[in-house]
């Protein structure tokens, strides 16, 4: 998605770019959510996450006929994973409502007011508790005794924990008194930070997985096939809900929580009773300035109302109740020293300006490095080198520079004068109109560009060249044996070149004159996207294969349409997804004599296949959905999933009733058995192959 779509206010959004964003924010939300509840990994922190799904629900309720089938507002985490069984929550795991400032929290409650008809006299308590960072479980018990336990999953179907859940001291294996037949405790679990330094600690030393955060290692321990490594790191739990109850325990949220303690549960200490936002500011505010010295992470104040009468009255809208709503904390910030700022230069020729930094833990995570973003954001911000700036991590993992301490700026501190030229090569740096990046005008002359254009040519979704890592490439391009795409192909019987590197022994060379070999047959669109023209990202690419069909058709029409009065110029425009900015970026490419001397040089030594219209009406796995597993041997796993898709299948990660055939390779291991398990078809590569080629 064009980056730009996103800084649009939502009320001048246009209908169409909605539609793109929506698309866009249900896939990024979906991974993160994949990555955060399934892997334990995520690749973004809880406040960006938030920014998301804010914007998915504000363009939704501007643009209501646009909400999508799978719209993120209409699911709650990720599906479970395979290794566990699963179990079914008696009543869902819901979500929370997320607030971020005192008119959110303001509009909650006069939202709760309203929908109860209350007047003016009658007061709403509400019950302030601490949002841990960690994860949710669901404890059900049976006659008092501890029956199963499971993660939140989907907010449906969970893991079932029960084994591991068993070490951990807060939760009592029975619970003795006047207990209902059937009694469902939820809360969370979380790992103590002084525990999570003793454990990352450890794992360090003994040279295994280091955890990013103690939320990861909370999740990542209780997610264990073995018990006694569950059992072997602290965990604690809070217990703050309940799922199903045979008969009420309380009437009031509170008295809920005095019956967890009287049963042997821990519940947070820091709760409090709230009577209105006076008193819900100044408790908000204290513990967000208590939070860096607690000994766990929260990540804001959940407010519920009280009584459960009223809750039940409330009921819940879409993944979340009405009763409750999520206050959360501003991303965390630490201050520390600019070092320097270095400027890096993309395959594009943009120049990024990245801070240096004195390495400083945000978010249990080291941080040595920053993004300015660009020129602008420079300015605007003034920071310089030298200064104390204040840091905090944001999207992709990437940290940021939020501002510079100016109490703290050297006497002798000088603004940062934004090159003018490229520090790679010395060329132009310009900036066009309309533009945030300067850029360089060295092309190919330029070496950060030239190697970063060589690591795109090789990446996955190019040609995907798998054994020439990014490492390789700069090695190989700075001793001079690759200087253009095309190098790379010449390797191709040069042992001489690459005997005696660093990690190029007899096989790994095999290996890749192999890979090379293969790759010189070639698809139009993955052709077209491993030139890296600015703009002509894999959509475009396969816009234009689909449009000009051949290497030969393409590359005249582009020359042709470099005089924008030509036909040629008119059918690259028209073409849907197109516009004059991707075609004056393609006609700039094409302008460069070097690069159609790189074409023509293709031209001879690989095969770029035609565009083949996929036929799709007599193919036999139209419409079905198929998941690959294990190693497949014809073909890399991408390639088999594009022509899965070319033929009108769904290619699917993980196996679920669905599922139509699983194609299973050497080492598959669980998605086998949960397809046994759901009575899923399972297919030999062979047997696939046979299926789709008849
Ligand atoms: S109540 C029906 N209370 O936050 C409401 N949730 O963003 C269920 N969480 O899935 C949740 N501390 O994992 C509640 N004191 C607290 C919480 C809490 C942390 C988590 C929980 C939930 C998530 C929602």
């Amino acid at each position: 998605m064009n980056e730009s779509l996103r800084e649009i206010p939502v009320a001048d959004l246009m209908s169409w770019d909605a539609a793109i964003e929506l698309e866009f924010l249900a896939k990024e939300i979906a991974e993160h959510d994949l990555a955060y509840h399934q892997n334990d990994a995520p690749t973004i922190d809880d406040a960006t996450y938030d920014v998301l799904r804010q914007r998915n629900n504000e363009i939704e309720s501007r643009f209501p006929l646009l909400v999508r089938p799978d719209s993120p507002s209409k699911k709650v985490g990720a599906p479970v994973s395979v290794r566990f069984s699963k179990i079914t929550h008696a009543k869902p795991m819901l979500s929370l409502r997320n607030g971020f400032s005192e008119e959110d929290i303001t509009e909650f409650l006069t939202r709760v007011r309203r929908f109860l008809s209350l007047d003016d006299s009658e007061a709403v308590d509400i019950i302030g508790e601490p949002k841990i960072d960690g994860l949710s479980i669901s404890l059900r018990y049976e006659k008092g005794r501890l029956v199963h336990a499971a993660t939140r999953g989907d907010g449906r179907f969970g893991e079932d924990v029960t084994a591991n859940i068993q070490t951990l001291k807060d939760i009592p294996p029975e619970i003795i008194g006047d207990v209902p037949a059937v009694l469902e405790v939820r809360g969370e679990v979380y790992m103590g930070k002084a525990h999570f330094d003793v454990l990352n600690g450890r794992q360090e030393a003994n040279d295994e997985r280091v955890f990013a955060n103690p939320r990861n290692a909370a999740a990542g321990s209780l997610r264990q096939k073995d018990p006694s490594i569950t059992a072997s790191r602290p965990l604690g739990m809070f217990a703050y809900s309940w799922g199903e109850v045979s008969t009420p325990v309380a009437v009031t949220h509170s008295g809920y929580l005095d019956q967890l303690v009287a049963w042997g549960f821990s519940v947070n200490p820091l709760t409090e009773s709230l009577s209105d936002i006076s008193s819900i500011m100044s408790f908000y505010n204290s513990l967000n300035e208590r939070r860096a010295g607690l000994d766990y992470d929260i990540d804001g104040i959940v407010y519920k109302v009280d009584r459960i009468d009223w809750q039940e009255r409330l009921g819940q809208v879409s993944r979340a109740p009405r009763w409750a709503i999520a206050h959360k904390f501003p991303a965390e910030k630490v201050q520390t020293l600019l070092k320097e700022i270095r400027i890096q230069v993309g395959r594009t020729g943009s120049l990024t300006p990245v801070a240096e930094l004195e390495p400083v833990t945000v978010g249990g995570v080291v941080v040595s490095r920053a993004t300015l973003h660009n020129e602008d954001e420079i300015i605007r911000k003034d920071v310089r080198v030298g200064d104390t700036v204040i840091v905090q991590r944001a999207g992709d993992v990437i940290p940021q520079v939020v501002s510079a301490v100016m109490e703290k700026r050297p006497d002798q501190s000088v603004k940062f004068d934004f090159p003018v030229s490229c520090p790679e090569c010395g060329s132009y740096a310009i900036r066009e109109e309309g533009e945030v990046a300067r850029r360089c005008t060295g092309g190919l002359i330029c070496p950060a560009q030239a190697v970063e254009r060589l690591k795109h040519f090789v990446s996955r979704n190019a040609f995907d060249i798998e054994g020439l890592g990014g490492r390789s490439i700069e090695d190989f391009w700075n001793d001079g044996l690759i200087k253009t795409p095309v190098d790379i192909f010449r390797l191709i019987g040069n042992r001489k070149a690459l005997e005696g590197r660093e990690g190029w022994g007899a096989k790994s060379i095999d290996n890749l004159f192999s890979v090379l070999d293969e790759k010189l047959n070639i698809t139009l669109d993955r052709f077209i996207y491993a030139l890296g023209i600015r703009q002509v990202g894999q959509a475009t690419a396969r816009l234009m294969a689909k449009q000009f069909g051949t290497l030969d058709h393409w590359r005249n029409t582009m020359l042709a349409a470099c005089d924008v009065e030509s036909e040629a110029y008119q059918d690259l425009v028209n073409i849907d997804g197109i516009g004059p900015s991707a075609a004056k970026d393609l006609i700039e490419f094409v302008a460069e004599p070097h690069n159609i001397q790189v074409l023509d040089e293709f031209s001879e030594i690989l095969n770029v296949e035609d565009y083949v219209e996929p036929d799709q009406s007599s193919s036999p796995v139209a419409g079905k959905t198929v998941v690959f597993t294990g190693t497949l041997e014809t073909v890399g796993r991408n390639e088999a999933k594009a022509r899965a898709e070319t033929l009108g299948a769904k290619v699917a990660g993980s196996v679920s009733k669905k599922t139509d055939y699983v194609i299973a390779g050497p080492g598959a291991g669980s998605k086998v058995k949960k397809a046994a398990d759901l009575g899923v078809a399972i297919l030999t590569e062979q047997e696939w192959l046979n299926l789709i080629e008849p």
